[in-house]
């Protein structure tokens, strides 16, 4: 299978293994100590668009318990259905499951950087890394047309340009990075001020992380 149909059926694994997946994933917070940095500098009661959401548990599960109203989506029905049971609407009714795609989701209201509806934080952890190189750098766009000024950007990556295929129950399992140099650029160009960013974070199970804010342009 080529690199683009190995990126396309991403989609599809986490639909085949979305439970399994996060059987294996358990609810260890091996992130706190990032949602942690990534809250403190989000106003109390703040929206938070978490992409690639999977089940809810345990990292959207914390930032509700910190006062966070969720919008999470996911492109496998699975997760999204492990959401729901998750977070029942009657017990939380601020958070919101969305079945889609982050690359072209679209959200109820017309947000476009409006400061009513626009997001305090959004955060990619463990699936924008799944998207192809070109799409990585569309994303930054999306990014944008979700986030107003102050809005805290938290995502995963690679720690150099490339792509990387791994398994995942017996399947191969697309990830691709741009360089961090890029990465750098797209948020500067985006209006977003790398506040942190650790390679290979050895307290955060070996995971490259970045944090951003966006600034006035
Ligand atoms: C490795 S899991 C991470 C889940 C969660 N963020 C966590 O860290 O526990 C990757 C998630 O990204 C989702 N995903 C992959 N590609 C996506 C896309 N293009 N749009 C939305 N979700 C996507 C998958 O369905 C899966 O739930």
């Amino acid at each position: 299978m080529s690199d683009q149909h190995l990126a396309k059926n991403i989609i599809d694994i986490y639909r085949k293994y979305g439970r399994a997946w996060t059987e294996l994933r358990g609810e260890y917070l091996y992130e706190q100590s990032w949602l942690d940095r990534f809250c403190e500098k989000l106003p109390s009661n703040s929206k938070v668009l978490d992409l690639g959401c999977g089940s809810g548990v345990p990292i959207a599960r914390y930032l509700s318990e910190k006062g966070c109203a969720i919008t999470g989506v996911d492109s496998s029905d699975v997760m999204l259905e492990m959401a729901q049971q998750n977070f029942p609407v009657e017990t939380y009714p601020n958070h919101r499951w969305i079945l889609g795609d982050m690359r072209n989701v679209q959200l109820n209201e017309d947000i476009d950087n409006n400061t009513e509806s626009a997001f305090d934080g959004i955060l990619a952890w463990d699936s924008f890394f799944h998207l192809t190189a070109d799409d990585q750098r569309q994303m930054f766009a999306q990014f944008q047309r979700f986030s107003k000024i102050g809005t805290m950007l938290m995502f995963t990556s690679g720690t150099s340009e490339g792509e990387a295929i791994g398994e995942m129950f017996g399947e191969a399992l697309y990830h691709a990075s741009l360089s961090p140099d890029e990465y750098r650029e797209l948020l500067a160009q985006n209006d977003f001020q790398v506040l942190e960013m650790v390679a290979n974070d050895a307290d955060c199970a070996g995971h490259t992380v970045w944090l951003a804010q966006k600034k006035s342009s």
